[in-house]
């Protein structure tokens, strides 16, 4: 079996770049969309303390099956640890060999990217020019080089609660081109942004955009909200904008629809890229993806990268299953 650490994932972005890589795995997040109808599907299995939450992400489609194991816990760089970390497993679903197993908090920062710009793609104006992020926590990078992939992003803006997080932001984006401004509060943060990410980490319901923050045209990518109990927006945001999703009974129970009633009405995503409903209807409109996260995105992040460590050579072959010569004999593991 193949096993990717987390310096064979930097090997593979060395070799691809992140600007190549975003493109495959946007390519390859869209045909997995297009073809969903196809995948086993459930919500994330989540087991929650009052630390954070611990979650399996299973799904499958007609040639593999695959897993992430995925943690949330926002006091966790208190400790010096990181709030999100996984792994990950891909397994061929005809004989249900293990194939590959992965680091995936590098894979989840990129796929998380990846998902936000391509649903930019469907849902921000084309001529977005304007970042705006609030949050520039572990993820925050990855959010800004995925949607330079797919707009013209000239300036980000950004605030975080946490000075620090914005000096380490600063220093990690400064050569790649875009104009940075610093702000002191979400509201100025959001002034003439065409997008808007809010990547923020608390164990709780947030209010960080309220409605009179929210311009005309913005597409709003809700990303930190994705747990009970722990959202970023008030309800009347929602209730100005149209909202797309990725699992309905997952976002349900995770997403900023949680507040919302039963009823509350909502577009998935996929149907958008197979062209069944519509994505942005015109300029002035609102859209808000209420984003948690959904298996399939980290199923065709584990694909991809599993085919660039065989292009490149990269990884390390592991016994984790018995080499056996009678698959009968498995007591010969001991014996021989
Ligand atoms: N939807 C998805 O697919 C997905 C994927 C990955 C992570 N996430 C979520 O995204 C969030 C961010 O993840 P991360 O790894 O960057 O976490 P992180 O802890 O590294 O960063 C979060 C940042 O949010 C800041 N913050 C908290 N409250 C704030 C507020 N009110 N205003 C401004 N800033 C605030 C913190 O200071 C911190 O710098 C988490 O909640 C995580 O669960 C979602």
């Amino acid at each position: 079996m193949l096993v990717l650490d987390v310096y064979d994932i930097r090997a593979i972005l060395d070799k691809v770049g992140f600007q190549d890589f975003f493109l495959k795995l946007i390519t390859t997040l869209e045909h997995d969309y297009k073809n969903w109808d196809h995948f086993d599907k459930m919500p994330r299995i989540a087991t929650h303390f009052s630390y954070g939450v611990l979650e399996l992400m299973p799904t499958s489609d007609e040639e593999y099956y695959g897993y992430k194991y995925v943690t949330g816990h926002p006091q966790n760089p208190t400790f010096n640890k990181t709030t999100v970390m996984a792994t990950g497993q891909l397994s061929t679903i005809d004989t249900g060999e293990p194939v590959m197993i992965s680091e995936m908090t590098l894979l989840t920062a990129l796929r998380t990217g990846a998902t936000s710009a391509m649903a930019g793609k469907y849902l921000a104006r084309k001529d977005s020019k304007v970042l705006c992020l609030i949050g520039t926590g572990a993820q925050s990078e990855f959010q800004s080089l995925a949607f330079k992939t797919q707009f013209d992003i000239q300036e980000i803006r950004y605030f975080d609660i946490d000075p620090k997080a914005m000096d380490k932001f600063e220093k990690n984006i400064a050569s790649f081109g875009f104009k940075l401004t610093r702000c002191h509060d979400a509201k100025e943060a959001l002034k003439g942004a065409d997008i808007v990410t809010t990547i923020t980490a608390d164990k709780k319901n947030q209010t960080i955009l309220t409605q009179d923050m929210i311009e005309k045209g913005m597409f709003i990518n809700g990303v930190g909200g994705d747990c009970p109990g722990k959202t970023e927006m008030d309800k009347e945001v929602l209730n100005h904008a149209s909202v797309f999703i990725e699992y309905l009974p997952q976002t349900k129970i995770e997403g900023e629809i949680q507040q919302m009633p039963d009823d509350f009405p909502t577009t998935a995503l996929h149907e958008v890229i197979k062209g069944e409903r519509d994505g942005r209807k015109d300029a002035t409109e609102v859209t808000l993806f209420d984003s948690v996260g959904f298996a399939i995105e980290d199923f065709s992040v584990l694909k991809l990268v599993y085919k660039l460590a065989k292009e490149y050579n990269i990884g390390k072959k592991m016994d984790m299953i018995p080499v056996m010569r009678d698959p009968k004999n498995l007591f010969e593991s001991f014996t021989k």
